[in-house]
């Protein structure tokens, strides 16, 4: 089995701020560091140094020969990573504020994966495979329906969350990955109470495999009528940013390894209370032996 990330590579530019920034307000920022990051790097990492063969698929500009080299130094296979001299990198703006963070995207790179890319891609990957994506990328739809067309098992993480998310052969999906903003967008709930959402995930997506975290109140797992609950491991948090790719990347690669859920959302739960800790997106995902 060899597990596909296609997924998105931004520059993360994180600024620490007094408060967050609002309309008509210019203010200084308290710091400011350029990470590597975007949703697709961060949980090929966490795959990685959870101890999974990833390959990672997907499209940087002719300023990306770093993020080559970063996913070489965690073991991470590029041979399917492109670089495209007509195009930038893909960045992202964040503010980070008592722990909690704003994100703006600029696509850039990410947004140019063809379905020409996307062949070429699949053409290595067959059915015992894993295909694992994020929200961030062009040709999504296309995306999945090749990959089913060719047996693989998908795994989905909807962030960021949007209507285009409707646009895409659901019904392809093996597994979804998904905050309590996702799973309510997905689900189509209007409340924000945990138990309603649930309730609502289940109604629509019965048959398929969801990974549900929900912040301090931890994490579940649903699968028609199998819930399965993970606490949180209580941390002192510095910033959340790539907190859920952490997850995602953990609860997979052990999932994947021997198909026990809760060890699975154990782990994962580990992970990311160590990733909060830290400062920035990739470079704060802990290597297994941390945990
Ligand atoms: O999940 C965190 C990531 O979201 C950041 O690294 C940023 O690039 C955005 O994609």
């Amino acid at each position: 089995m060899k597990v596909l990330n296609f997924g998105s590579l931004n520059y993360d530019h994180v600024y620490e701020m007094a408060h967050f920034t609002m309309p008509k307000e210019t203010q200084s920022s308290l710091s400011y560091i350029r990470n590597f990051g975007g949703k697709g790097l961060n949980q090929s990492i966490a795959l990685a140094k959870a101890g999974l063969e990833v390959y990672h698929a997907g499209k940087v500009g002719s300023d990306g020969q770093d993020f080559i080299d970063y996913l070489k130094r965690y073991g991470v296979d590029t041979t399917y990573l492109k670089k495209d001299d007509e195009e930038a990198t893909g960045h992202a703006i964040i503010e980070v504020c008592e722990g909690q963070n704003r994100i703006i995207l600029h696509g850039g790179a990410n947004q140019s994966i063809d379905e020409r890319q996307i062949d070429e891609v699949l053409e290595h990957f067959d059915k015992e495979d894993v295909l694992l994506v994020q929200n961030e990328i062009s040709n999504m739809a296309y995306l999945l329906d090749k990959a089913h067309e060719k047996g693989l098992t998908i795994a989905f993480n909807t962030a960021p969350m949007d209507d285009k998310v409707f646009t895409y052969p659901l019904d392809k999906v093996d597994i979804f990955i998904v905050n309590e903003i996702e799973a309510a967008g997905l689900a189509k709930c209007e409340s924000q109470d945990v138990d309603e959402i649930i309730k609502a995930l289940q109604e629509k997506y019965y048959d398929k495999k969801i990974v549900l975290t929900v912040g301090e109140k931890g994490s579940y797992y649903l699968q028609k009528d199998i819930l399965i609950h993970q606490d949180i491991y209580k941390a002192e948090v510095v910033d959340t940013t790539a907190a859920g790719d952490t997850f995602t990347g953990f609860f997979l690669a052990s999932y994947l390894k021997d198909g026990d859920i809760a060890k699975a959302l154990d782990l994962a739960a580990r992970a990311s209370g160590i990733t909060v800790q830290g400062k920035g997106a990739a470079q704060s995902i802990p290597d297994i032996s941390q945990l």
